[in-house]
Protein backbone atom coordinates (compact mmCIF):
# COMPACT_ATOMS: atom_id res chain seq x y z
CA UNK A 1 0.00 0.00 0.00
CA UNK A 2 1.78 3.42 -0.98
CA UNK A 3 1.55 6.74 0.55
CA UNK A 4 2.67 10.00 -0.38
CA UNK A 5 5.03 12.09 2.03
CA UNK A 6 4.34 16.28 1.55
CA UNK A 7 6.59 19.00 2.74
CA UNK A 8 5.12 21.90 2.46
CA UNK A 9 5.81 25.92 1.70
CA UNK A 10 6.95 25.77 -1.39
CA UNK A 11 5.76 27.85 -3.79
CA UNK A 12 4.46 26.05 -7.03
CA UNK A 13 5.82 27.37 -10.69
CA UNK A 14 5.92 26.23 -14.04
CA UNK A 15 3.62 23.92 -16.69
CA UNK A 16 1.31 21.16 -15.65
CA UNK A 17 -0.51 18.51 -17.99
CA UNK A 18 -3.92 18.34 -18.16
CA UNK A 19 -4.80 14.93 -18.81
CA UNK A 20 -8.38 13.67 -20.36
CA UNK A 21 -11.03 13.58 -18.00
CA UNK A 22 -12.07 10.52 -15.97
CA UNK A 23 -15.62 11.26 -15.87
CA UNK A 24 -16.09 11.85 -19.52
CA UNK A 25 -13.91 8.86 -20.45
CA UNK A 26 -16.08 6.62 -17.93
CA UNK A 27 -18.69 7.48 -20.19
CA UNK A 28 -17.47 7.37 -23.44
CA UNK A 29 -15.65 3.86 -23.51
CA UNK A 30 -19.36 1.90 -22.86
CA UNK A 31 -20.30 3.49 -26.29
CA UNK A 32 -17.93 0.85 -28.07
CA UNK A 33 -21.07 -1.71 -27.25
CA UNK A 34 -23.17 0.35 -29.77
CA UNK A 35 -21.34 -0.46 -32.70
CA UNK A 36 -19.56 -4.12 -33.76
CA UNK A 37 -16.89 -1.51 -35.84
CA UNK A 38 -13.98 -0.02 -33.81
CA UNK A 39 -14.22 2.86 -31.33
CA UNK A 40 -11.11 4.37 -30.59
CA UNK A 41 -10.86 6.98 -28.06
CA UNK A 42 -7.82 9.64 -28.22
CA UNK A 43 -6.24 11.55 -24.60
CA UNK A 44 -7.59 8.72 -22.33
CA UNK A 45 -6.09 9.47 -18.78
CA UNK A 46 -4.18 6.19 -17.04
CA UNK A 47 -5.79 5.79 -14.33
CA UNK A 48 -7.73 2.84 -12.02
CA UNK A 49 -10.38 3.27 -12.87
CA UNK A 50 -9.90 3.24 -16.82
CA UNK A 51 -8.36 -0.09 -16.98
CA UNK A 52 -10.86 -1.49 -14.45
CA UNK A 53 -13.74 -0.25 -17.30
CA UNK A 54 -11.11 -1.74 -19.68
CA UNK A 55 -10.86 -4.99 -17.93
CA UNK A 56 -14.74 -4.93 -17.72
CA UNK A 57 -15.01 -4.71 -21.46
CA UNK A 58 -13.21 -7.53 -22.01
CA UNK A 59 -15.83 -9.88 -19.94
CA UNK A 60 -17.93 -9.02 -22.67
CA UNK A 61 -16.17 -9.67 -25.30
CA UNK A 62 -15.09 -6.58 -26.81
CA UNK A 63 -11.13 -6.39 -27.63
CA UNK A 64 -9.51 -3.49 -26.35
CA UNK A 65 -6.22 -2.83 -27.55
CA UNK A 66 -3.98 -0.03 -26.59
CA UNK A 67 -1.43 1.71 -29.13
CA UNK A 68 0.34 4.86 -30.01
CA UNK A 69 1.80 7.01 -26.84
CA UNK A 70 5.22 5.89 -24.87
CA UNK A 71 4.47 4.98 -21.35
CA UNK A 72 5.92 8.12 -19.91
CA UNK A 73 3.63 10.11 -21.83
CA UNK A 74 0.25 11.18 -20.80
CA UNK A 75 -2.99 10.06 -22.49
CA UNK A 76 -3.70 6.80 -23.94
CA UNK A 77 -4.68 6.06 -27.44
CA UNK A 78 -7.18 2.89 -27.13
CA UNK A 79 -9.28 0.56 -29.95
CA UNK A 80 -12.32 -1.15 -28.44
CA UNK A 81 -13.99 -3.38 -30.83
CA UNK A 82 -17.37 -4.95 -29.79
CA UNK A 83 -17.80 -7.27 -32.94
CA UNK A 84 -19.23 -10.03 -31.20
CA UNK A 85 -20.58 -9.70 -27.44
CA UNK A 86 -19.74 -13.45 -25.48
CA UNK A 87 -21.96 -12.12 -22.31
CA UNK A 88 -24.23 -9.31 -21.27
CA UNK A 89 -23.50 -9.87 -17.55
CA UNK A 90 -21.12 -6.96 -15.33
CA UNK A 91 -20.23 -9.03 -12.34
CA UNK A 92 -20.79 -8.25 -8.95
CA UNK A 93 -16.93 -8.44 -8.40
CA UNK A 94 -15.73 -5.84 -11.04
CA UNK A 95 -18.95 -3.24 -10.61
CA UNK A 96 -18.09 -3.56 -6.70
CA UNK A 97 -14.59 -1.70 -7.55
CA UNK A 98 -16.11 0.47 -9.61
CA UNK A 99 -19.66 1.86 -9.75
CA UNK A 100 -19.41 3.84 -12.87
CA UNK A 101 -19.85 0.02 -14.82
CA UNK A 102 -22.85 0.80 -14.14
CA UNK A 103 -22.76 2.97 -17.49
CA UNK A 104 -22.89 -0.63 -19.68
CA UNK A 105 -26.71 -0.54 -18.70
CA UNK A 106 -27.83 1.28 -21.28
CA UNK A 107 -25.61 0.83 -23.91
CA UNK A 108 -25.77 -3.36 -23.76
CA UNK A 109 -29.55 -2.93 -23.33
CA UNK A 110 -29.67 -1.20 -27.00
CA UNK A 111 -27.27 -3.48 -28.41
CA UNK A 112 -27.92 -6.69 -26.84
CA UNK A 113 -31.96 -6.82 -26.09
CA UNK A 114 -30.76 -7.35 -22.52
CA UNK A 115 -28.53 -5.86 -20.04
CA UNK A 116 -27.51 -7.85 -15.98
CA UNK A 117 -25.56 -5.79 -13.82
CA UNK A 118 -24.51 -6.11 -10.22
CA UNK A 119 -26.72 -2.94 -8.27
CA UNK A 120 -23.76 -1.13 -7.29
CA UNK A 121 -22.78 -0.32 -3.81
CA UNK A 122 -23.27 2.95 -1.86
CA UNK A 123 -19.63 5.32 -1.36
CA UNK A 124 -18.48 7.47 0.93
CA UNK A 125 -20.04 10.25 0.03
CA UNK A 126 -23.49 8.91 -0.40
CA UNK A 127 -25.66 5.59 -1.31
CA UNK A 128 -25.91 6.81 -4.42
CA UNK A 129 -29.37 5.27 -5.70
CA UNK A 130 -29.50 4.41 -9.43
CA UNK A 131 -33.88 4.51 -9.59
CA UNK A 132 -33.30 7.06 -12.10
CA UNK A 133 -31.36 5.72 -14.45
CA UNK A 134 -33.85 2.63 -14.22
CA UNK A 135 -37.10 4.59 -14.40
CA UNK A 136 -35.58 6.48 -17.27
CA UNK A 137 -35.08 3.37 -19.00
CA UNK A 138 -38.51 2.22 -18.54
CA UNK A 139 -39.71 5.23 -19.65
CA UNK A 140 -38.32 3.64 -22.98
CA UNK A 141 -39.75 0.49 -23.02
CA UNK A 142 -37.47 -1.94 -20.84
CA UNK A 143 -38.48 -4.09 -18.39
CA UNK A 144 -36.48 -3.81 -15.66
CA UNK A 145 -35.99 -6.80 -12.60
CA UNK A 146 -34.43 -6.45 -9.71
CA UNK A 147 -32.97 -10.39 -8.35
CA UNK A 148 -30.12 -10.92 -5.81
CA UNK A 149 -28.27 -7.77 -5.80
CA UNK A 150 -28.24 -7.38 -9.89
CA UNK A 151 -30.77 -5.28 -12.37
CA UNK A 152 -31.89 -6.80 -15.14
CA UNK A 153 -32.92 -4.92 -17.98
CA UNK A 154 -35.21 -6.21 -21.10
CA UNK A 155 -35.90 -4.71 -24.07
CA UNK A 156 -39.17 -5.96 -26.27
CA UNK A 157 -38.65 -7.96 -29.19
CA UNK A 158 -37.49 -5.39 -31.87
CA UNK A 159 -35.34 -3.22 -29.80
CA UNK A 160 -36.81 -0.13 -27.38
CA UNK A 161 -39.89 1.41 -28.91
CA UNK A 162 -37.93 4.72 -26.99
CA UNK A 163 -40.11 7.40 -25.14
CA UNK A 164 -39.79 10.24 -23.07
CA UNK A 165 -38.63 10.94 -19.56
CA UNK A 166 -38.69 14.26 -16.91
CA UNK A 167 -35.94 13.97 -14.09
CA UNK A 168 -37.50 14.57 -10.94
CA UNK A 169 -33.33 15.08 -9.90
CA UNK A 170 -30.54 16.59 -12.22
CA UNK A 171 -28.30 12.99 -12.48
CA UNK A 172 -25.42 12.80 -14.64
CA UNK A 173 -24.86 8.66 -14.56
CA UNK A 174 -28.93 8.56 -15.15
CA UNK A 175 -28.69 10.91 -18.16
CA UNK A 176 -25.90 9.11 -19.93
CA UNK A 177 -27.64 5.87 -19.33
CA UNK A 178 -30.76 7.33 -21.12
CA UNK A 179 -28.88 8.41 -23.93
CA UNK A 180 -27.05 5.46 -25.04
CA UNK A 181 -29.55 3.54 -24.99
CA UNK A 182 -32.14 5.83 -27.01
CA UNK A 183 -29.76 6.15 -29.86
CA UNK A 184 -30.28 2.64 -30.78
CA UNK A 185 -34.59 2.96 -30.65
CA UNK A 186 -37.10 2.40 -32.79
CA UNK A 187 -38.46 6.17 -32.60
CA UNK A 188 -37.63 9.59 -30.52
CA UNK A 189 -36.83 9.88 -27.43
CA UNK A 190 -37.07 13.12 -25.06
CA UNK A 191 -35.08 14.09 -21.79
CA UNK A 192 -36.28 17.02 -19.41
CA UNK A 193 -34.22 18.67 -17.20
CA UNK A 194 -31.17 15.95 -18.24
CA UNK A 195 -27.93 16.71 -16.58
CA UNK A 196 -25.82 19.82 -18.66
CA UNK A 197 -21.89 18.91 -17.54
CA UNK A 198 -19.65 19.30 -20.09
CA UNK A 199 -18.98 15.53 -20.23
CA UNK A 200 -22.49 15.12 -21.00
CA UNK A 201 -21.73 17.09 -24.44
CA UNK A 202 -18.91 15.01 -24.97
CA UNK A 203 -20.99 11.78 -25.17
CA UNK A 204 -23.36 13.36 -27.70
CA UNK A 205 -20.43 14.73 -29.81
CA UNK A 206 -18.93 11.15 -29.87
CA UNK A 207 -22.49 9.60 -30.02
CA UNK A 208 -22.95 12.06 -32.66
CA UNK A 209 -19.83 11.20 -34.40
CA UNK A 210 -20.68 7.29 -34.46
CA UNK A 211 -24.14 8.41 -36.60
CA UNK A 212 -26.84 9.01 -33.82
CA UNK A 213 -28.92 12.06 -34.51
CA UNK A 214 -29.17 13.89 -31.11
CA UNK A 215 -31.02 17.47 -30.27
CA UNK A 216 -30.41 20.25 -27.75
CA UNK A 217 -26.73 19.04 -27.21
CA UNK A 218 -25.69 21.33 -23.66
CA UNK A 219 -29.30 21.77 -22.88
CA UNK A 220 -31.70 20.24 -20.37
CA UNK A 221 -33.96 19.24 -23.03
CA UNK A 222 -32.42 16.89 -24.95
CA UNK A 223 -34.35 15.18 -28.50
CA UNK A 224 -32.82 11.70 -29.69
CA UNK A 225 -34.20 10.20 -32.82
CA UNK A 226 -33.31 6.06 -33.04
CA UNK A 227 -30.98 5.22 -35.62
CA UNK A 228 -30.84 1.76 -36.59
CA UNK A 229 -27.09 1.27 -36.41
CA UNK A 230 -23.75 3.35 -35.13
CA UNK A 231 -20.78 3.63 -37.08
CA UNK A 232 -16.97 3.60 -35.37
CA UNK A 233 -14.95 6.63 -34.98
CA UNK A 234 -12.20 7.90 -33.98
CA UNK A 235 -12.60 10.55 -30.66
CA UNK A 236 -10.47 12.72 -28.29
CA UNK A 237 -11.39 12.68 -24.71
CA UNK A 238 -12.14 16.38 -23.37
CA UNK A 239 -10.00 17.92 -20.83
CA UNK A 240 -10.22 17.11 -17.07
CA UNK A 241 -11.74 20.20 -15.87
CA UNK A 242 -11.83 18.98 -12.14
CA UNK A 243 -8.02 18.08 -12.18
CA UNK A 244 -7.55 21.29 -13.50
CA UNK A 245 -9.51 22.94 -10.76
CA UNK A 246 -7.82 21.10 -8.11
CA UNK A 247 -4.43 22.27 -9.81
CA UNK A 248 -5.38 25.38 -9.78
CA UNK A 249 -6.32 25.70 -5.96
CA UNK A 250 -2.71 23.64 -5.01
CA UNK A 251 -1.01 26.47 -7.12
CA UNK A 252 -3.10 29.40 -5.47
CA UNK A 253 -2.63 27.55 -1.44
CA UNK A 254 1.34 28.17 -2.05
CA UNK A 255 0.83 31.85 -3.30
CA UNK A 256 2.71 30.20 -6.54
CA UNK A 257 2.01 30.76 -10.80
CA UNK A 258 0.90 27.30 -12.36
CA UNK A 259 -0.10 27.03 -16.14
CA UNK A 260 -2.22 24.38 -16.55
CA UNK A 261 -1.76 23.21 -20.53
CA UNK A 262 -4.79 21.65 -22.36
CA UNK A 263 -7.36 23.24 -19.33
CA UNK A 264 -10.60 24.32 -20.62
CA UNK A 265 -11.39 27.26 -19.28
CA UNK A 266 -14.66 27.38 -21.17
CA UNK A 267 -15.99 24.26 -19.24
CA UNK A 268 -14.76 25.44 -15.58
CA UNK A 269 -16.63 28.97 -15.48
CA UNK A 270 -18.14 28.12 -12.19
CA UNK A 271 -14.63 27.27 -10.58
CA UNK A 272 -12.70 30.13 -12.21
CA UNK A 273 -15.46 32.74 -10.75
CA UNK A 274 -15.03 30.90 -7.39
CA UNK A 275 -11.38 31.06 -7.71
CA UNK A 276 -11.47 34.69 -8.82
CA UNK A 277 -13.48 35.52 -6.04
CA UNK A 278 -11.36 34.28 -3.65
CA UNK A 279 -8.50 36.32 -4.89
CA UNK A 280 -6.53 34.48 -7.58
CA UNK A 281 -5.99 35.23 -10.83
CA UNK A 282 -7.08 33.47 -14.09
CA UNK A 283 -5.28 34.05 -17.52
CA UNK A 284 -7.44 32.19 -20.08
CA UNK A 285 -6.01 31.38 -23.70
CA UNK A 286 -6.78 28.49 -26.33
CA UNK A 287 -4.30 26.10 -25.07
CA UNK A 288 -4.97 26.18 -21.40
CA UNK A 289 -5.00 29.26 -18.50
CA UNK A 290 -2.48 30.29 -16.15
CA UNK A 291 -3.22 30.77 -12.77
CA UNK A 292 -1.62 33.02 -10.20
CA UNK A 293 -2.06 33.77 -6.14
CA UNK A 294 0.63 36.61 -4.66
CA UNK A 295 -1.80 38.12 -2.85
CA UNK A 296 -4.15 37.79 0.23
CA UNK A 297 -6.82 35.07 0.26
CA UNK A 298 -10.25 36.43 0.90
CA UNK A 299 -13.05 34.66 2.41
CA UNK A 300 -15.97 33.48 0.19
CA UNK A 301 -19.32 31.67 -0.02
CA UNK A 302 -19.57 28.60 -1.95
CA UNK A 303 -22.96 26.70 -3.04
CA UNK A 304 -22.41 23.45 -5.56
CA UNK A 305 -25.02 22.95 -7.47
CA UNK A 306 -25.54 21.30 -11.32
CA UNK A 307 -24.06 22.14 -14.11
CA UNK A 308 -23.42 25.20 -14.90
CA UNK A 309 -22.78 25.52 -11.42
CA UNK A 310 -20.26 24.89 -8.68
CA UNK A 311 -19.33 21.25 -9.36
CA UNK A 312 -19.67 18.99 -6.23
CA UNK A 313 -16.54 18.01 -7.57
CA UNK A 314 -14.51 20.96 -6.56
CA UNK A 315 -15.85 21.55 -2.91
CA UNK A 316 -13.47 19.84 -0.87
CA UNK A 317 -10.38 21.00 -3.17
CA UNK A 318 -11.68 25.01 -2.80
CA UNK A 319 -12.36 24.66 1.01
CA UNK A 320 -8.72 23.26 1.94
CA UNK A 321 -8.15 26.70 -0.47
CA UNK A 322 -10.46 28.52 1.86
CA UNK A 323 -8.33 27.46 5.13
CA UNK A 324 -5.70 30.61 4.26
CA UNK A 325 -8.12 32.46 3.14
CA UNK A 326 -9.14 35.59 5.42
CA UNK A 327 -12.08 35.41 7.21
CA UNK A 328 -15.02 33.22 7.66
CA UNK A 329 -16.62 31.10 4.44
CA UNK A 330 -19.70 29.02 4.18
CA UNK A 331 -19.66 26.18 2.14
CA UNK A 332 -23.10 24.50 1.31
CA UNK A 333 -22.93 20.68 -0.31
CA UNK A 334 -26.06 20.80 -2.02
CA UNK A 335 -25.69 17.77 -4.26
CA UNK A 336 -24.55 14.89 -2.12
CA UNK A 337 -25.59 13.62 1.65
CA UNK A 338 -21.58 12.88 3.12
CA UNK A 339 -19.30 14.84 1.25
CA UNK A 340 -17.63 16.28 4.05
CA UNK A 341 -15.34 13.26 4.98
CA UNK A 342 -12.05 15.89 4.37
CA UNK A 343 -12.86 17.80 7.42
CA UNK A 344 -12.03 15.75 10.33
CA UNK A 345 -8.43 15.14 8.50
CA UNK A 346 -8.10 18.88 7.87
CA UNK A 347 -9.05 19.91 11.58
CA UNK A 348 -6.12 17.07 11.75
CA UNK A 349 -3.89 20.08 10.31
CA UNK A 350 -5.43 22.45 12.59
CA UNK A 351 -8.13 23.95 10.07
CA UNK A 352 -11.24 25.92 11.74
CA UNK A 353 -14.08 23.99 10.07
CA UNK A 354 -17.15 23.24 11.58
CA UNK A 355 -20.42 21.59 10.00
CA UNK A 356 -23.97 21.17 10.30
CA UNK A 357 -25.61 18.97 8.19
CA UNK A 358 -24.83 20.00 4.33
CA UNK A 359 -23.17 23.33 5.60
CA UNK A 360 -19.36 23.98 6.49
CA UNK A 361 -17.88 27.06 8.27
CA UNK A 362 -14.34 27.53 7.18
CA UNK A 363 -13.04 29.94 9.41
CA UNK A 364 -9.16 31.51 8.42
CA UNK A 365 -6.42 32.12 7.65
CA UNK A 366 -5.43 29.03 9.67
CA UNK A 367 -1.61 27.95 9.92
CA UNK A 368 -2.10 24.71 9.03
CA UNK A 369 0.41 22.14 10.36
CA UNK A 370 1.52 18.44 8.47
CA UNK A 371 0.13 15.88 9.83
CA UNK A 372 -1.27 11.97 9.09
CA UNK A 373 -3.84 11.72 7.63
CA UNK A 374 -5.97 9.10 5.66
CA UNK A 375 -7.54 9.63 2.15
CA UNK A 376 -11.57 8.44 2.49
CA UNK A 377 -13.21 9.55 -1.59
CA UNK A 378 -11.05 10.70 -4.65
CA UNK A 379 -11.92 14.70 -3.98
CA UNK A 380 -11.20 14.59 -0.31
CA UNK A 381 -8.13 12.66 -0.69
CA UNK A 382 -7.22 14.95 -3.18
CA UNK A 383 -8.37 18.60 -0.69
CA UNK A 384 -5.82 16.65 1.81
CA UNK A 385 -2.59 17.22 -0.96
CA UNK A 386 -3.79 20.76 -1.39
CA UNK A 387 -3.46 21.54 2.16
CA UNK A 388 0.00 19.78 3.01
CA UNK A 389 1.20 21.79 0.44
CA UNK A 390 0.45 24.79 2.18
CA UNK A 391 0.86 23.09 5.99
CA UNK A 392 4.28 23.62 8.37
CA UNK A 393 6.25 20.08 7.92
CA UNK A 394 5.58 17.17 6.79
CA UNK A 395 2.58 15.16 6.26
CA UNK A 396 1.83 11.58 4.87
CA UNK A 397 -1.59 10.79 3.03
CA UNK A 398 -2.44 7.56 3.71
CA UNK A 399 -4.96 5.10 1.48
CA UNK A 400 -3.82 6.72 -1.49
CA UNK A 401 -5.56 4.22 -4.07
CA UNK A 402 -8.10 6.80 -3.87
CA UNK A 403 -6.22 9.41 -5.25
CA UNK A 404 -4.95 6.57 -8.13
CA UNK A 405 -8.60 6.28 -9.39
CA UNK A 406 -8.88 10.10 -10.84
CA UNK A 407 -5.43 12.07 -11.05
CA UNK A 408 -3.20 10.73 -13.98
CA UNK A 409 0.26 10.55 -11.98
CA UNK A 410 -0.71 13.11 -9.26
CA UNK A 411 2.99 13.17 -7.97
CA UNK A 412 4.98 13.47 -10.99
CA UNK A 413 2.56 16.23 -12.26
CA UNK A 414 2.98 18.03 -8.45
CA UNK A 415 6.86 17.56 -8.81
CA UNK A 416 7.24 19.03 -12.61
CA UNK A 417 6.30 22.28 -10.59
CA UNK A 418 8.54 22.22 -7.85
CA UNK A 419 6.31 20.43 -4.98
CA UNK A 420 8.25 18.44 -2.22
CA UNK A 421 6.10 15.28 -2.73
CA UNK A 422 6.77 11.55 -2.98
CA UNK A 423 5.13 8.21 -3.04
CA UNK A 424 7.05 5.72 -0.94
CA UNK A 425 5.47 2.29 0.28
CA UNK A 426 3.85 2.19 3.50
C1 LIG B 1 -21.18 11.72 -11.53
O1 LIG B 1 -21.66 10.79 -10.56
C2 LIG B 1 -19.67 11.79 -11.32
N1 LIG B 1 -19.09 10.47 -11.56
C3 LIG B 1 -19.36 12.25 -9.90
O2 LIG B 1 -17.95 12.39 -9.80
C4 LIG B 1 -20.01 13.63 -9.69
O3 LIG B 1 -19.79 14.03 -8.34
C5 LIG B 1 -21.52 13.54 -9.97
O4 LIG B 1 -21.74 13.03 -11.30
C6 LIG B 1 -22.21 14.90 -9.86
O5 LIG B 1 -21.62 15.80 -10.75
C7 LIG B 1 -18.88 10.06 -12.84
O6 LIG B 1 -19.18 10.77 -13.79
C8 LIG B 1 -18.25 8.71 -13.02
P1 LIG B 1 -25.46 11.96 -10.20
P2 LIG B 1 -23.20 10.28 -10.63
O7 LIG B 1 -26.24 10.82 -10.74
O8 LIG B 1 -23.61 10.17 -12.05
C9 LIG B 1 -28.79 11.36 -6.90
C10 LIG B 1 -15.84 12.11 -8.84
O9 LIG B 1 -15.36 12.51 -7.76
N2 LIG B 1 -29.26 10.25 -7.74
O10 LIG B 1 -25.40 13.23 -10.97
O11 LIG B 1 -23.31 9.09 -9.77
C11 LIG B 1 -27.42 11.07 -6.27
O12 LIG B 1 -27.57 10.34 -5.08
C12 LIG B 1 -17.25 11.55 -8.87
O13 LIG B 1 -15.25 12.14 -9.94
C13 LIG B 1 -30.46 9.62 -7.43
O14 LIG B 1 -31.12 9.97 -6.47
O15 LIG B 1 -23.95 11.50 -9.94
C14 LIG B 1 -26.88 12.46 -6.03
O16 LIG B 1 -27.42 12.95 -4.81
C15 LIG B 1 -17.88 11.52 -7.48
N3 LIG B 1 -30.88 8.59 -8.20
C16 LIG B 1 -27.45 13.27 -7.19
O17 LIG B 1 -28.54 12.50 -7.72
C17 LIG B 1 -30.17 8.16 -9.31
O18 LIG B 1 -30.63 7.24 -10.00
C18 LIG B 1 -26.46 13.50 -8.33
O19 LIG B 1 -25.94 12.24 -8.70
C19 LIG B 1 -28.96 8.82 -9.61
C20 LIG B 1 -28.52 9.86 -8.82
Amino acid sequence: MDKLLIRGGNRLSGTLPISGAKNAALTLIPCALLTEEPMTLRNLPRLADIDGFQHLMGQFGVSVSIQGKRPEDFGRVVTFEAQRLTSNVAPYDLVRKMRASILVLGPMLARAGEATVSMPGGCAIGNRPIDLHLKALEAFGAEIELAQGYVKAIAPDGGLPGGDFDFPVVSVGATENALMAAVLANGTSRLFNAAREPEIVDLCNLLTAMGAEIEGIGTSDLTIHGVKRLNGATYKVMADRIEAGSYACAAAITGGEVRLEGANASEMTATNNALRNIGVEIEEDARGMTVRADGPLKATDLTTAPYPGLATDMQAQLMSLLCKAHGTSVLKETIFENRFMHVPELSRMSADIATEGRTAIVKGPSDLTGAEVMATDLRASMSLIIAALAAEGETTVRRIYHLDRGYERLEEKLQLVGADIERVDD
